[in-house]
């Protein structure tokens, strides 16, 4: 029997519905339970007689969605009610232009650490707003790896510092929870990270994150502010949309909130918690993650992983065969086996496998006997 009938029936067979295991990096998969509770819920939210597209983002029902959202995303990351949790649209990439507009001190200079593409996208954006200082790059190094916490070369006068915890298109992740020197605030895009592991809120002032990946659909952004850049925030007069002062004011309903999107992060929260929160999540993406990458450690230099060790993403996971012609062979066969969107990013070509939370642990099994047997075949 081929690999073909042993090994992918029986993992496909796991999946409800038809479903294929889904690597894309965002918008990603999500848990078969919350689409389940949102399709009961379509027509007829909770007997309210309409669906949760169609309601007055005004009414008690919308409100106590929106209310218990922003709840459950305290408790599984335990923010203090002090700090600021906001929902706001525009994707993480307004948050790129909202930072230092939120943030930047006359006089001073925003820091950035620049470990891959989403780094490089946001100091791009930073610039076009005021001078910045480049602390630390990756660059000549293809954007392999992050630094250690006493590596970056800040500037004396440094207003803020910005980093991204998981630079998702190269799979680089810190692995912990930076601590660097300056005692100024701290910014990290944590888009493709968040929610799957413990972390001490109290090394970050301010956390963002599109929903897409690890809280739910595209549409919303999650803002996580601490008093601190509540504070500097507040000094600030800016218009509506760019603010994240009347955003807070107003509990994210400074105008009509993506209020769908803001409905299935809450069901996705309520999942996290139900299964366990981010001690579980941390769990799972080891499980997912040690499994493939060991796959890449035994192959004899056949898979080639793009991020050096230390900082090997548990997200997502960039890696390559010797030659293209067999890195597009492998993309084909795969897809062919039920395992979707694994080709790289164009940017760092090859392959990228992307498990977040609501990945199942069976489909890293398929993929590492899938990239197993494809090496045996081909090396
Ligand atoms: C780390 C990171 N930051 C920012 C973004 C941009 O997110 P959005 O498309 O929500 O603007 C992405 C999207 O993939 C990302 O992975």
């Amino acid at each position: 029997m081929g690999y073909h009938q042993a090994v992918k029936g029986t993992h496909l067979e796991a999946l409800p519905y038809g479903r294929v295991y889904n690597f894309s990096a965002g918008p990603g998969t999500l848990p078969v339970e919350v689409l389940e509770e949102a399709r009961d819920d379509l027509l007829n939210y909770k007997g309210c007689g309409m669906s949760v597209m169609e309601m007055s983002h005004r009414s008690k029902d919308y409100e106590a969605i929106h209310y218990e959202t922003i709840r459950s995303l305290r408790t599984i990351l335990n923010i203090p009610d002090d700090w600021g949790v906001l929902f706001l649209q525009g994707g993480a990439s307004l948050q790129n232009a909202m930072v230092p507009m939120n943030l930047a001190i006359e006089g001073k200079t925003p820091n950035y650490i620049d470990t891959g593409t989403w780094g490089h996208k946001s100091i791009g954006d930073a610039k076009k707003l005021g001078p910045v200082h480049i602390a630390w790059t990756s660059e000549p190094s293809n954007f392999d790896h992050a630094p250690e916490d006493d590596e970056p070369n800040f500037s004396d006068d440094v207003s803020y510092i910005y980093f991204t915890s998981n630079e998702t298109i190269q799979g680089v992740d810190y692995l912990r929870d930076p601590k660097f020197a300056p005692d100024v605030p701290v910014v990290c895009d944590m888009s493709s990270n968040i929610l799957s592991r413990p972390m001490d809120l109290g090394r970050y002032d301010v956390i963002f994150a599109g929903a897409q990946k690890n809280q739910g659909p595209a549409g919303v952004a999650t803002v996580i502010l601490s008093p601190r850049a509540l504070e500097i925030a507040s000094q600030k007069d800016l218009p509506l949309m760019l603010s994240w002062k009347k955003a807070h004011e107003a509990d994210s309903i400074h105008n009509t909130p993506p209020c769908w999107a803001i409905y299935m992060c809450g069901l996705y929260y309520k999942w996290v918690i139900k299964e366990g929160g981010l001690d579980e999540m941390a769990r799972r993406a080891e499980k997912r993650s040690s499994l493939i990458y060991d796959v890449i450690d035994q192959s004899e230099g056949f898979y080639i992983g793009h991020a050096q060790k230390k900082n090997r993403s548990k997200m997502n996971i960039s890696f390559r065969t010797v030659n293209e012609e067999l890195d597009k062979k492998f993309i084909q066969e795969a897809e062919a086996n039920g395992m979707k969107t694994i080709a790289g990013h164009r940017s760092v070509g090859g392959m990228r496998a992307s498990m977040y939370n609501a990945f199942p642990v069976s489909g890293a099994e398929l993929l590492a006997e899938f990239m197993k047997d494809f090496a045996k075949r081909n090396a």
